[in-house]
């Protein structure tokens, strides 16, 4: 199927230029155009075509807002603005407001039709990641969860969540994503990233006994300042999660997807209920599995029975200290787990420890050692941003890694 392209530019005769040169290319279907951002606005909103290509005449002032509103009109549209001139700061925050790439005038049309390319593609990738049923406004769930104790699964988590909320700038947009530890009697994820909460699941599962809306769960957040991410903290004594139960999770899910795009869920190696209720409610699983013989065969056994609940793609097995030199490869645990492992991630004690020991996120305080890479590369994968100008981005020498990418 072509890509549909709504091209909008405030100049009748570029914008015709436009349309010819992208008419040339048998994947790509324009249909429509904008003389100006309210009209883009609108007809994002009317015809929803995959791309939106907007010229830099159209942005001015206020192309933020032209951003926002395409993407509050047509949240599945990809944005792509080409702007004047090589400016960081722009192109950072265009894409902050939700442009999925930029694109500097003058381009060559190769330019323009690759990063259409580019970018429709991590979304279609994105899109096979959630599955089709995923579109719209309900917030995407990704579950982490290992059979095996300390593989990982909070460290990925707390890590991935705060590259996430980096990536879809969590500060200003405040229901872009939320972290949920569901580890109801040892949950960590304050620790790993030092917050004080004055509330915690325990408090929202007692005061939520009639039932728990959006609302209510709300006051029951804690800030991660650094990176605008929303955290649900597990109760602070194992006592305090006696109360809560399966249904509790599921409503506090439920709640949670209406009001914000992303979930992500730290989870128990136990499969009990309320674990099980939340990998029921959750569109992606990230399996966690390490390259040691007793986490394999408990992955394999955990995965046959997980694809028993549940359809094939929405199981994504993750390996976790990839590196080790230990006798079993990479190679090994995709065969013994008969699918592919797409996220490597490295082991990294010196940072990590140091990460944890300080309650900073390594992608945060080590952005560039390889942990972090690889961090970020799945988080920007599971929001749709696995684009170009964050190589290009990426490219200007001032700051780390992350503030390159995403920074201010
Ligand atoms: N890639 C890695 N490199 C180095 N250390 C790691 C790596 N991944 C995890 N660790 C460390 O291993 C320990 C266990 O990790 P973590 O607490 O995230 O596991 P878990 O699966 O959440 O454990 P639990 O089942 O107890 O909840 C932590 O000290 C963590 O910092
Ligand atoms: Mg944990």
């Amino acid at each position: 199927m072509a890509i549909s392209v709504l091209v909008a530019d405030a100049n009748s005769s570029s914008r015709e230029q436009l349309r010819s040169m992208l008419a040339r290319d048998r994947e790509l279907e324009v249909v429509g155009d904008a003389a100006d951002g309210r009209e883009a606005v609108e007809i994002s909103r009317s015809l929803s075509p995959d791309v939106v290509l907007l010229d830099g005449s159209i942005l001015g002032s206020n192309g933020v807002a032209v951003v926002e509103g395409i993407q509050l009109a047509s949240p599945d549209s990809a944005v792509i603005a080409m702007v004047e001139a090589a400016d960081n700061e722009l192109m950072r925050n265009l894409m902050r407001a939700g442009a999925r790439d930029c694109l500097t005038k003058p381009a060559m049309p190769e330019d323009v039709i690759n990063t259409i390319r580019g970018v429709n593609q991590a979304l279609v990738k994105q899109r096979a990641i959630f599955g089709a049923d995923a579109k719209g406004p309900q917030g995407k769930v990704i579950a982490v969860y290992s059979p095996q104790g300390g593989s990982g699964k909070s460290m990925l988590a707390a890590n991935l969540s705060v590259s996430m909320a980096l990536a879809l700038n969590a500060k200003a947009n405040p229901h872009s994503i939320v972290l949920v530890d569901f580890n109801l009697q040892f949950g960590d994820l304050d620790l790993l990233l030092n917050l004080n909460p004055d509330n915690t699941i325990a408090g929202l599962s007692a005061k939520g006994h009639t039932g728990i809306d959006s609302e209510l769960v709300e006051q029951y957040l804690t800030v991660h300042e650094e990176s605008g991410l929303r955290v649900l903290v597990a109760p602070s004594a194992p006592r305090y999660a006696e109360s809560i139960t399966a249904y509790t999770v599921e409503q506090v899910i439920d709640a949670l997807r209406e009001s914000y795009q992303y979930i992500i869920i730290d989870t128990t190696s136990q499969l009990q209920d309320i674990t099980l209720a939340a990998l029921d409610a959750a569109n992606v699983i990230l399996l966690l599995t390490s390259l040691d013989l007793l986490a394999l065969h408990k992955t394999r056994t955990a995965m046959e029975m997980l694809r028993q609940l549940y359809t094939g793609d929405k199981i994504q097995p993750v390996l976790n200290r990839a590196n080790s030199d230990v006798g079993i490869s990479p190679q090994d645990v995709e065969e013994v787990l008969g699918m592919p492992v797409q996220t490597l991630i490295p082991s990294d004690g010196r940072n990590v420890v140091k990460s944890v020991n300080d309650g900073v996120p390594v992608v945060l305080s080590m952005p560039e050692a390889q942990i972090s890479k690889r961090i970020v590369t799945l988080a920007l994968q599971l929001v749709g941003r696995e684009s170009s100008t964050a190589a290009t981005l990426s490219a200007d020498r001032k700051g780390g890694f992350f503030g390159r990418l995403f920074g201010g």
